[in-house]
């Protein structure tokens, strides 16, 4: 067995598994000789996967089918892995809601609420306990470069990612005394289906990332927390934005986000 699996092994738990990061995610584990457990709510793709990783990398991959906007959810994937020895956590699920944010629909914003900051808070509160007494495994959330600012016209997705990490970088501390490593991922722009969800064109996109690459450079950084931008680009727009005077660096945002 690896240092990898020996580290966050035998088994993780993936939440948005069924595509984008998720899903590339689940692959790079199993890669890496982990057992996984899939979670999503696209019940024939997580089960299609499950059997792909099984076949080619002779793991134990299972299908978890679970809506993450409902308050049971996380309870009953606690339930589900309660007999397993899980030392990783990926929770990656999410999605954005983009637009004026009085304009938005509010059962959305509820929903998002859920996915993004409710479900990885109750996951993680399950399953740290676990990591802390086996003195080792890791937690990685997958939040976005816009949770380190306000970004007008994602207003409410960018306050979940904030949520996100101001949630990572408490735990991070947390748990390092524990031997339990803690990674808040921020991507940028990623080839994904959430672009396209959220009615923006990818093409569009600047320093468009691969899932593939963003898993990659995470699982590479697991031991580097608290957070981890895989992209060069939007870590010097970031930096220049977050130097800037707040109120210049919004409006400038704004001006360009609601072009
Ligand atoms: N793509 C980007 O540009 C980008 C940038 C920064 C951060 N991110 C973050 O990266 C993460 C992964 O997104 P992605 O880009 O890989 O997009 P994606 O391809 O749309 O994947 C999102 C995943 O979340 C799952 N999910 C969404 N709502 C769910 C729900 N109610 N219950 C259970 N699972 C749910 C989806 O599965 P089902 O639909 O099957 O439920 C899917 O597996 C998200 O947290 C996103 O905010 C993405």
């Amino acid at each position: 067995m690896g240092e990898f699996a020996q580290r966050y092994g035998p088994v993780a738990v993936v939440t948005g598994a069924s595509s984008g990061i998720g899903r590339s995610f689940a692959t790079q584990l199993a890669g890496r000789g982990l057992d996984v457990v899939l979670v999503a709510r696209r019940r024939d793709r997580l089960h299609a996967l499950a059997e792909e990783l099984r076949g080619t990398y002779g793991v134990h991959a299972s299908a978890l089918p679970v809506d993450l906007a409902d308050p049971a959810a996380a309870g009953e994937i606690l339930d589900a892995v309660a007999s397993l020895d899980v030392g990783l956590l990926v929770s990656n699920a999410g999605f954005g809601v983009k637009g004026t944010f009085d304009e938005g629909d509010a059962g959305s914003l509820s929903a998002m609420l859920m996915v993004n900051c409710q479900a990885p808070t109750q996951l993680a509160h399950g399953l740290a306990p676990r990591l802390r007494q086996r003195g080792r495994g890791g937690v990685l959330f997958t939040s976005s470069v816009e949770g380190l600012v306000g970004c007008p016209y994602s207003a409410g997705y960018s306050a979940t990612k904030a949520y996100v990490n101001a949630l990572g970088e408490a735990l991070w501390a947390e748990l390092a005394p524990a031997g339990v490593d803690v990674l808040t991922l921020c991507p940028g722009a990623t080839d994904t289906e959430a672009p396209r969800l959220q009615g923006v064109d990818p093409t569009t996109l600047q320093d468009l990332m691969s899932p593939d690459d963003v898993a990659r450079s995470a699982l590479e950084h697991l031991r580097d927390g608290p957070t981890h931008i895989p992209s060069a680009h939007y870590r010097q727009l970031f930096d220049t934005l977050l130097a800037m005077p707040r109120r210049d660096a919004l409006t400038a945002m704004a001006r360009s986000m609601g072009e």
